[in-house]
Protein backbone atom coordinates (compact mmCIF):
# COMPACT_ATOMS: atom_id res chain seq x y z
CA UNK A 1 0.00 0.00 0.00
CA UNK A 2 1.86 3.24 -1.47
CA UNK A 3 1.70 6.09 1.49
CA UNK A 4 -0.77 7.95 -0.67
CA UNK A 5 -3.10 5.43 -0.50
CA UNK A 6 -2.84 4.88 3.44
CA UNK A 7 -3.75 8.78 2.78
CA UNK A 8 -7.17 8.20 1.17
CA UNK A 9 -7.78 5.31 3.65
CA UNK A 10 -7.41 8.03 6.58
CA UNK A 11 -9.77 10.30 5.00
CA UNK A 12 -12.71 7.67 4.09
CA UNK A 13 -12.59 7.19 7.80
CA UNK A 14 -12.98 10.21 8.38
CA UNK A 15 -15.44 10.86 5.74
CA UNK A 16 -17.36 8.47 7.61
CA UNK A 17 -17.10 9.20 10.55
CA UNK A 18 -18.84 12.72 10.01
CA UNK A 19 -20.95 11.57 8.66
CA UNK A 20 -22.10 9.14 11.29
CA UNK A 21 -21.88 12.49 13.35
CA UNK A 22 -24.10 14.49 11.30
CA UNK A 23 -26.45 12.04 12.40
CA UNK A 24 -25.76 11.59 15.89
CA UNK A 25 -25.25 15.22 16.78
CA UNK A 26 -28.67 16.35 16.69
CA UNK A 27 -30.28 13.56 19.12
CA UNK A 28 -26.93 14.82 21.44
CA UNK A 29 -28.26 18.41 21.27
CA UNK A 30 -32.15 17.29 21.94
CA UNK A 31 -31.09 14.97 24.99
CA UNK A 32 -28.33 17.02 26.72
CA UNK A 33 -30.16 18.81 29.92
CA UNK A 34 -27.43 21.74 29.88
CA UNK A 35 -28.56 24.93 27.34
CA UNK A 36 -24.85 25.28 27.49
CA UNK A 37 -24.08 21.74 25.75
CA UNK A 38 -26.85 22.09 23.55
CA UNK A 39 -25.65 25.19 21.94
CA UNK A 40 -22.20 23.48 21.85
CA UNK A 41 -23.58 20.38 19.91
CA UNK A 42 -26.08 22.57 17.58
CA UNK A 43 -23.32 25.04 16.98
CA UNK A 44 -21.00 21.79 16.26
CA UNK A 45 -23.34 20.14 13.88
CA UNK A 46 -23.25 22.98 11.14
CA UNK A 47 -19.32 22.81 11.58
CA UNK A 48 -19.29 19.32 10.90
CA UNK A 49 -21.41 19.57 8.01
CA UNK A 50 -18.67 21.69 6.54
CA UNK A 51 -16.10 19.45 7.44
CA UNK A 52 -18.09 16.75 5.12
CA UNK A 53 -18.07 19.27 2.49
CA UNK A 54 -14.23 19.96 3.19
CA UNK A 55 -13.68 16.20 2.80
CA UNK A 56 -15.17 15.84 -0.46
CA UNK A 57 -13.03 18.80 -1.60
CA UNK A 58 -10.24 16.69 -0.69
CA UNK A 59 -11.77 13.53 -2.42
CA UNK A 60 -12.18 15.98 -5.53
CA UNK A 61 -8.81 17.37 -5.43
CA UNK A 62 -7.38 13.89 -5.18
CA UNK A 63 -10.08 12.30 -7.86
CA UNK A 64 -11.46 9.93 -5.42
CA UNK A 65 -14.56 9.29 -4.32
CA UNK A 66 -15.20 9.39 -0.42
CA UNK A 67 -17.13 6.68 0.49
CA UNK A 68 -15.70 2.90 0.81
CA UNK A 69 -14.76 2.70 4.35
CA UNK A 70 -16.98 2.22 7.31
CA UNK A 71 -15.14 3.95 11.03
CA UNK A 72 -16.32 1.31 13.64
CA UNK A 73 -14.25 3.52 15.97
CA UNK A 74 -16.34 6.79 15.52
CA UNK A 75 -19.67 4.01 15.78
CA UNK A 76 -18.27 3.29 19.13
CA UNK A 77 -17.38 6.23 20.11
CA UNK A 78 -21.32 7.23 19.38
CA UNK A 79 -22.38 4.41 21.14
CA UNK A 80 -21.17 5.44 24.33
CA UNK A 81 -22.95 8.72 23.50
CA UNK A 82 -25.89 6.91 23.30
CA UNK A 83 -25.48 4.77 26.56
CA UNK A 84 -24.97 8.39 28.70
CA UNK A 85 -28.37 9.50 27.02
CA UNK A 86 -30.36 6.47 28.05
CA UNK A 87 -28.81 6.62 32.14
CA UNK A 88 -31.48 7.01 34.44
CA UNK A 89 -29.90 10.55 35.55
CA UNK A 90 -31.45 13.99 36.08
CA UNK A 91 -30.30 17.80 35.76
CA UNK A 92 -26.51 18.38 35.88
CA UNK A 93 -25.55 14.94 36.83
CA UNK A 94 -27.14 13.52 33.31
CA UNK A 95 -24.99 15.98 31.38
CA UNK A 96 -21.90 15.20 33.73
CA UNK A 97 -21.97 11.84 32.27
CA UNK A 98 -22.36 13.05 28.70
CA UNK A 99 -18.95 15.30 29.04
CA UNK A 100 -16.55 11.95 28.74
CA UNK A 101 -18.78 10.28 26.33
CA UNK A 102 -18.76 13.78 23.56
CA UNK A 103 -15.29 14.64 24.57
CA UNK A 104 -14.10 11.24 23.42
CA UNK A 105 -15.47 11.65 20.13
CA UNK A 106 -14.22 14.91 20.00
CA UNK A 107 -10.70 13.87 20.60
CA UNK A 108 -11.13 10.74 18.52
CA UNK A 109 -11.74 13.54 15.59
CA UNK A 110 -8.63 14.87 16.72
CA UNK A 111 -6.39 12.00 16.35
CA UNK A 112 -7.53 11.10 13.06
CA UNK A 113 -7.29 14.39 11.77
CA UNK A 114 -3.36 14.47 12.86
CA UNK A 115 -2.67 11.65 11.46
CA UNK A 116 -4.47 12.57 8.26
CA UNK A 117 -2.62 16.30 8.14
CA UNK A 118 1.04 14.54 8.89
CA UNK A 119 0.42 11.98 6.32
CA UNK A 120 -0.60 14.82 3.62
CA UNK A 121 2.53 16.73 4.36
CA UNK A 122 4.91 14.20 3.69
CA UNK A 123 3.13 13.83 0.95
CA UNK A 124 3.77 17.48 0.06
CA UNK A 125 0.12 17.81 -0.51
CA UNK A 126 -0.16 21.21 1.09
CA UNK A 127 -3.53 22.51 0.10
CA UNK A 128 -5.12 19.16 1.55
CA UNK A 129 -2.63 19.74 4.89
CA UNK A 130 -4.34 23.04 4.85
CA UNK A 131 -7.73 22.28 4.60
CA UNK A 132 -7.25 19.27 7.20
CA UNK A 133 -5.92 21.90 9.23
CA UNK A 134 -9.17 24.20 9.25
CA UNK A 135 -11.31 21.33 10.72
CA UNK A 136 -8.68 19.91 12.88
CA UNK A 137 -8.78 23.55 14.58
CA UNK A 138 -12.91 23.33 14.77
CA UNK A 139 -12.58 19.76 16.10
CA UNK A 140 -10.06 21.14 18.90
CA UNK A 141 -12.00 24.42 19.53
CA UNK A 142 -15.62 22.43 20.18
CA UNK A 143 -13.55 19.32 22.37
CA UNK A 144 -12.24 22.75 24.59
CA UNK A 145 -16.10 24.27 24.89
CA UNK A 146 -16.98 20.42 26.09
CA UNK A 147 -14.51 20.88 28.63
CA UNK A 148 -15.31 24.85 29.61
CA UNK A 149 -19.16 24.10 29.99
CA UNK A 150 -18.61 20.89 31.92
CA UNK A 151 -16.93 22.87 34.93
CA UNK A 152 -20.43 25.05 35.71
CA UNK A 153 -21.61 21.04 34.86
CA UNK A 154 -19.99 19.02 37.56
CA UNK A 155 -19.62 21.88 40.10
CA UNK A 156 -23.86 21.81 39.67
CA UNK A 157 -24.14 18.06 39.47
CA UNK A 158 -22.40 17.97 43.21
CA UNK A 159 -24.27 21.10 44.62
CA UNK A 160 -27.29 18.86 43.25
CA UNK A 161 -26.06 15.62 45.33
CA UNK A 162 -26.98 17.52 48.67
CA UNK A 163 -30.86 18.08 48.04
CA UNK A 164 -31.31 14.92 45.96
CA UNK A 165 -33.24 11.42 47.83
CA UNK A 166 -31.21 8.81 47.57
CA UNK A 167 -32.16 6.43 44.48
CA UNK A 168 -33.33 3.06 44.73
CA UNK A 169 -31.15 0.27 43.23
CA UNK A 170 -32.70 -0.84 39.58
CA UNK A 171 -32.30 -4.55 38.57
CA UNK A 172 -29.39 -4.40 36.17
CA UNK A 173 -30.38 -4.02 32.53
CA UNK A 174 -29.47 -7.03 29.92
CA UNK A 175 -26.87 -4.80 28.35
CA UNK A 176 -25.67 -3.54 31.63
CA UNK A 177 -25.20 -7.16 32.53
CA UNK A 178 -23.07 -7.48 29.02
CA UNK A 179 -21.10 -4.97 29.22
CA UNK A 180 -20.27 -5.50 33.06
CA UNK A 181 -19.47 -9.44 32.22
CA UNK A 182 -17.23 -7.76 29.23
CA UNK A 183 -15.53 -5.74 31.86
CA UNK A 184 -14.43 -8.60 33.68
CA UNK A 185 -13.23 -10.28 30.61
CA UNK A 186 -10.78 -7.31 29.93
CA UNK A 187 -9.52 -7.20 32.77
CA UNK A 188 -8.98 -11.18 32.86
CA UNK A 189 -7.22 -11.26 29.67
CA UNK A 190 -4.89 -8.38 31.11
CA UNK A 191 -4.08 -10.04 34.04
CA UNK A 192 -1.34 -12.53 32.32
CA UNK A 193 0.17 -9.46 30.63
CA UNK A 194 0.19 -7.26 34.21
CA UNK A 195 1.68 -10.33 36.03
CA UNK A 196 4.90 -10.30 33.50
CA UNK A 197 5.11 -6.31 33.43
CA UNK A 198 5.08 -6.57 37.16
CA UNK A 199 8.00 -9.14 37.24
CA UNK A 200 9.95 -7.22 34.52
CA UNK A 201 9.77 -3.98 37.13
CA UNK A 202 11.08 -6.32 39.65
CA UNK A 203 13.71 -7.71 38.00
CA UNK A 204 14.83 -4.25 36.74
CA UNK A 205 14.37 -2.66 39.92
CA UNK A 206 18.03 -3.55 41.46
CA UNK A 207 20.00 -2.62 38.05
CA UNK A 208 18.74 0.69 38.43
CA UNK A 209 19.19 1.21 42.51
CA UNK A 210 23.40 0.19 41.48
CA UNK A 211 23.29 3.11 38.73
CA UNK A 212 21.84 5.34 41.02
CA UNK A 213 24.34 4.55 43.45
CA UNK A 214 27.46 5.28 41.14
CA UNK A 215 26.82 8.75 40.59
FE1 LIG B 1 -15.74 17.04 12.54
Amino acid sequence: MSLREVLIDELRDLYSAENQLVKALPKTAKGAESEALKQIFTEHLAETKGHVERLRQIFSLLGKKPTGKHCSGMEGAIDEVKEALEEDAEGASFDAGLVGAAARVEHYEIAGYSAAILIATTLRETEIAGLLKQTLAEEQNAAKLVMSAAKSILKQALAEEGDEPVPEKKPKSAKEKKSEAESVKDEHDAEEKLAESAEETVKEAPAKKSSSKKK
